[in-house]
């Protein structure tokens, strides 16, 4: 089979996007002049039909399974990824969540093959690729930035990798078809990108991607120009579409709640390293850092130490002298530095010594009402403990509970349940 692997992308690349091949337009077929082409690493992929990861002559069907194994990467003396092992079971959605900075567009190119660890491993399907070519790995690459032809119709754009590798015509049909069909498109099959909204582009580029059948498709901020209403629709729809191929997707996005709507498994990076890897639920409800505390949903985090236990729980102590019940299961660590925590919608507040006695749970501290803001679905109150702790409580707003809105300097009792509370590591970050 002859394969002519230099598709075609026009003038101007996007943020992640490195040219480095470029085709003299006029010598292209098919391809107007006025473009300058040159190729993308997401069109760069593996012939189709032939789903397998090329490795020093072992060939296994790609099945998207990803494992990163002691990886770092350093420009100059600047550590960018920081000794990070991951494993990527193959068919999950994995999010890969951080500030800006953190690494994740490094990992995601490292995994493509777009950059080579300086230290460390990459498997693809259980074969080292560590030092392969990005098309000689059975994974896909969807950019922020679409990069579909203006001149092309939607179908075109999809089926133009095939063309090129000389796929044969009903092949191209029914898989160009199968795509479109895939995210949704087909009634638009004849349309040019010009005559679609951002998110119909955005569906596009991920039927392009899906048309060459990658083990895993890897997705670098792909709704990061979209505003947010359309941003929320294509996050169900893109989960779908996963869960319909049922091939791995990595997702990078620096959206937490993106993040916690698409993905089964999120890694939170910082710093180059993955703070914690989980569902949703477990980062949320254990977190093990004051990082992945605070970057998903808001933690009232207090500096505290463990002093002891009492029955299933331990202590928890704050800097203040203050003593909370945290159950074992929820102490992240016991040594080091640490905070106590619990989340604002835990909390229950009331004027001194008002709560019922079913309402006054076993943790209890007392503070001051600083300020507070209501928000339609509840109520914030930010106050102030003895210690000198600014803490957030949040109370539901369904008139059920807490009907008696709290001025600000009132004295309150908050109260929450063991249960609820958490301990957790503190790093440079708090
Ligand atoms: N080619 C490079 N040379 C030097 N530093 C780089 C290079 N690429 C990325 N970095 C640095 O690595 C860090 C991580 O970058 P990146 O992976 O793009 O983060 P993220 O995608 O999480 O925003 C940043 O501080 C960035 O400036
Ligand atoms: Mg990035």
């Amino acid at each position: 089979m002859s394969i002519n692997r230099t598709p075609v992308s026009y003038w101007p690349l996007g943020q992640n996007e490195r040219p480095w091949r470029a085709i003299d337009a006029r010598t292209t077929p098919g391809i107007g002049v006025r473009l300058k082409l040159v190729s993308t690493p997401e069109q760069l992929t593996p012939e189709p039909g032939l789903r397998t990861v090329e490795d020093g002559g072992a060939r296994a069907a790609a099945t998207g399974e990803i494992r990163l194994e002691g990886v770092s990467k350093f420009y100059g003396d600047v550590t960018v990824i920081d000794d990070l092992t991951l494993d990527i079971e193959p068919g999950s959605f994995y999010a890969l969540l951080g500030p800006s900075g953190c690494g994740k567009t490094t990992t995601l190119r490292m995994i493509g093959g777009f950059e080579v660890p300086s230290v460390g491993t990459v498997h693809l399907d259980g074969h080292d690729v560590t030092n392969l070519p990005p098309n000689k790995r059975a994974v896909n690459t969807v950019f922020q930035s679409y990069a579909l032809f203006p001149h092309l119709t939607v179908a075109k754009n999809v089926a133009f990798g095939m063309e090129r590798k000389g796929v044969n015509k009903a092949e191209i049909k029914r898989r160009t078809a199968e795509a479109l069909e895939s995210v949704q498109l087909a009634h638009l099959a004849e349309r040019r990108p010009a005559a679609l909204s951002g998110g119909q582009q955005q569906r596009v580029a991920l039927a392009r991607a899906l048309v060459n059948r990658p083990g895993a498709l890897l997705l670098d901020e792909p709704l990061g120009a979209l505003d947010l209403r359309l941003r929320r629709q294509l996050q169900v729809e893109i989960k779908k579409v996963q869960q319909e191929v049922g091939i791995t997707f990595v997702h990078v996005t620096h959206d937490q709640e993106e993040a916690m709507t698409m993905a089964d498994v999120i890694a939170v990076m910082n710093r180059g390293k993955i703070e914690q890897a989980g569902s949703a639920r477990e980062l949320y409800d254990y977190p093990s850092t004051a990082f992945v505390a605070n970057f998903l949903g808001q933690s009232n985090l207090v500096k505290a130490s463990i002093t002891g236990t009492d029955g299933d729980s331990s202590v928890a102590e704050t800097h203040d002298g203050q003593k909370f019940k945290v159950p074992t299961g929820r102490v992240a660590a016991t040594t080091g530095e640490l905070a106590v925590g619990v989340r604002p919608e835990k909390v229950w507040i009331s004027e001194l010594d008002a709560l019922d006695r079913e309402e006054r749970r076993c943790n209890r501290i007392r503070a001051t009402v600083i300020t507070s803001a209501f928000l339609g679905v509840s109520l914030e109150y930010h106050v102030k403990t003895p210690g000198g702790d600014e803490l957030i409580v949040t109370v539901q707003n369904n008139a059920r509970d807490q009907v008696d809105w709290l001025a600000d300097g009132t004295e309150v009792e908050l109260s929450w349940e063991p249960d609820h509370t958490f301990v957790v590591k503190v790093g440079a970050d708090v």
